[in-house]
Order: C-alpha cells, then structure tokens, then sequence
C-alpha cells in the first residue's frame, strides 16, 4: 500500500474517531493503523526474552514488536470475515502413530501425568529437538492428554513456528503483534495488555474461560505457547478437558445437545460498513456444540463462556441457560482440570505448553500484577479441521471403558 492510501486510512479512522467521540459512542478504531515495528515497548522487553531473541538471530533493530502491516489490518468486519473464510490444509497428525509412542517416550526421561483425566508433562527432553515421527506420537499424546508440558527449554521462534507448521498451516493474525520477521509467532506479554488489569478485574480477558479463535472457519488445533519469562511466583494457566466435559452430562442431554449448532464470536471488534457509527462488531461463525476429534475419534463439547453467544434455534432465555451450565461444567469440575506453573528449573530457560485447542479451554491466572513483574512469550497457533460432530464417533469414556 502507498504511503497515499496508508494516510487516506489513517483520516478515516481519524475522522470515525472524531465522529463516534463527538456521539459518545464506544469504539476502538484505534488497532486498526500503525501496523509495522513498535518502538514503545522495545526498552521494556525482559531480559530473558531478549538473550532467546539474540541467542537465535532474531533482529530487535527496528523495533519489537512487530504488527501486520497497517494495509492487512481489516477495519470492517466484512473484510475482516473475507481473510477468515479461506480453506487451508489440514492433515491430521497423530492419526498414524504408533499408540504406545515408542519412539517419543524412549527419548524422554519421565513421563509424569499431572492429573488423572488431562496434562502430561514429558522430562528431560527438548522439545526443539523432536523428529517427525517423534512429533506424529507427540500429536497423539496432546490429542489424548488435552495439553502436553516441556519445562526447562531454549526454544527458538523459528523452530516453534517450524513445529506448528508441522501440526497445521498456522494462523496469522491479521492484527495481533508477532516477534519482528516471524508472522505467526503472536507476542503474549502483558505489558501489551490494552487496559490495566487490576486485582478486581483479574477474571476478564485471558483470565476468563475460553479457548482461542472459535470464529475461524478452521480453529487452531494443535497451539504452542513458550514462555520465556515468567514472574517469580504465580502467572500460572488453567486448562479444561472437552472430553470430560461431555462425559459429565447425563446421556439424555448429551443427545439433545448432539448436532446443535453453536454461535461463536471472535474477541476483535470491527465495523459495520453499513453503520459505522453502531459500536463495533465481532466476526461470527457457527459451529457444531458436540464435535468429533478426528485424531482420537472422541467428542467434544465446544463453547466457551469467552467467545460463544447462542445455541441456534432456541428462545434466547433456553440459550442462556443452557449456555452457562455447559460453561460451568467446564468451569467447575476439578478434577477436569490442570494448573501449569510455567516456573523452569533454570531459570535463563522457559517452559512450553502445546494444548489441543478443539478439545479444551484454558484461563491465566492474573496474580502477579501488584508485583509489576513481566511475563512474556510467544504462541503459535496451528489450523485444524473445520469443525464436525459424526454421530458414530464415541466419547472418550465410552472409547477407554471407563464407568460413568
Ligand atoms: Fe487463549
């Protein structure tokens, strides 16, 4: 784009901004220009992100982080539909690896399972360090164990995009911040958080149950976070089994829930270009409620109290209710559930989550802001199906043989 039509965007969203501030109304248009390298926040990057970033030839030069440019950043919510509504490959690993994941737990010196139904961790193993075959079985175990841990790592952005590369195409946010040079890897630190989360607002946001992009039309699968920085004490992350959380509901309401269609919203907010004046407005996507895990054949219940809005073709008080208590089974069954404290061993090195976004939520835990301490590092998102429910697919109980 032309420096031209880069300053005729920048005087419409000025202009918009004048309009809806003069109106009172509500809506951030903001995001939507300064695209490229941010020279605000270089000075502030932790100094462990910083050695792994130079340890691994990342350039910081220009600045960091780095967003898309601002002609990629969509204002309107039709074309910010249009970059999600794209068919990408998808193949399914996992599928075709050996069930006892010989090759992967004889390279690991413990397999240690955190809890009974979700997260394993693997010990004494680099991640970075994985063949194909050993990342066939790793797709395995994350799609049977939810979310798989590796504490203790010196993982580069280049090689975590090259293994969410190997799970699926990986999503490029068309306007989150990523590290400088590598689309794809989006930058999670909390110094970039828009509005200051306080102790009494520590459940909004991240803080609150969801799992991540449900308004793509092929949300992530397989997803990587690295954290290379981490507070001294807490910063930990929740996740939830979607399979367990199936197998919680009696099966009576299991079937009626079975083929509902699920509206789900994205977090971004864009505007109508019809009524730009009306507040912003989010990408919609429908989806299946029950779906099937095409690598473990298990089902699933997906929503999530972030980002799911209605059950399509009940009354809206039916939806809401219904809603709320899949969320809360989700939400309120311990022993679901996994808490990961990122803390490594060494503390120059981080630690690594690869969860199975379709199958799962998860939440931070925003403890650590009294003590002004950072925590940063980086995600990687990989593309998976789009999403089915086949009414022969058994739930993960039912598969194992487990009583209910
Ligand atoms: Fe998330």
């Amino acid at each position: 784009m032309s420096i031209e039509t880069t300053t005729q965007k920048s005087q419409e969203v000025n202009k918009l901004q004048a309009q809806t501030q003069s109106l009172k109304i509500e809506v951030d248009v903001s995001n939507r220009v300064g695209g490229g390298y941010s020279n605000n926040f270089i000075d502030k990057l932790p100094q462990n992100a910083r050695d792994r970033f130079e340890r691994h030839g990342v350039d910081l030069s220009k600045g960091y982080p780095e967003k898309p440019p601002s002609e990629q950043i969509p204002l309107y919510v039709d074309d910010a539909q249009k970059i999600r509504d794209k068919p990408v490959d998808y193949i399914p690993r996992g599928k075709n690896a050996d069930p006892e994941k010989k090759a992967l737990f004889s390279k690991v010196k413990q397999v240690k399972h955190l809890t009974k139904h979700i997260g394993t961790e693997l010990i004494g193993v680099q991640l970075a360090d994985l063949n194909e075959q050993e990342l066939e079985e790793l797709g395995l175990l994350i799609a049977e164990r939810v979310v798989v841990f590796f504490r203790d790592q010196d993982l580069s952005p280049q090689r975590q995009l090259q293994i969410g590369e190997f799970f699926g195409q990986v999503e490029h946010h068309p306007q989150q911040n990523h590290v400088p040079g590598l689309p794809g890897t989006t930058v999670i630190w909390n110094e970039l958080a828009k509005q200051k989360i306080t102790f009494k607002t520590a459940k909004s946001g991240t803080g609150r149950w969801h799992s991540d992009l449900p308004h793509e039309r092929q949300p992530p699968g397989v997803t990587i976070l690295h954290n290379d920085t981490i507070p001294s004490v807490g910063g930990d992350t929740f996740w939830s089994s979607g399979y367990a959380a199936y197998d919680k509901l009696s099966p009576e309401f299991q079937k009626f829930l079975e083929g509902k269609v699920v509206v789900q919203r994205s977090m971004h907010t864009y505007l109508d270009r019809d009524d730009p004046l009306n507040g912003g407005k989010q990408i919609t996507r429908e989806t299946p409620l029950v779906r099937t895990h095409p690598v473990t054949g298990w089902k699933s219940l997906y929503v999530n109290r972030g980002w799911s809005v209605s059950i399509k073709g009940l009354e809206p008080d039916e939806s809401k209710l219904i809603l709320n208590y899949l969320f809360d089974v989700y939400e309120k069954n311990l022993d679901i559930q996994v808490r990961f404290n990122w803390k490594p061993n060494d503390p120059k090195l981080g630690s690594t989550a690869l969860w199975d976004n379709r199958v799962s939520q998860h939440a931070a835990v925003w403890d650590y802001i009294d003590d002004n301490e950072p925590r940063h590092g980086t995600r990687v998102s990989a593309l998976a199906e789009v999403p089915y429910f086949d009414p022969n697919s058994k739930s993960q109980r039912e598969a194992l043989g487990l009583a209910n």
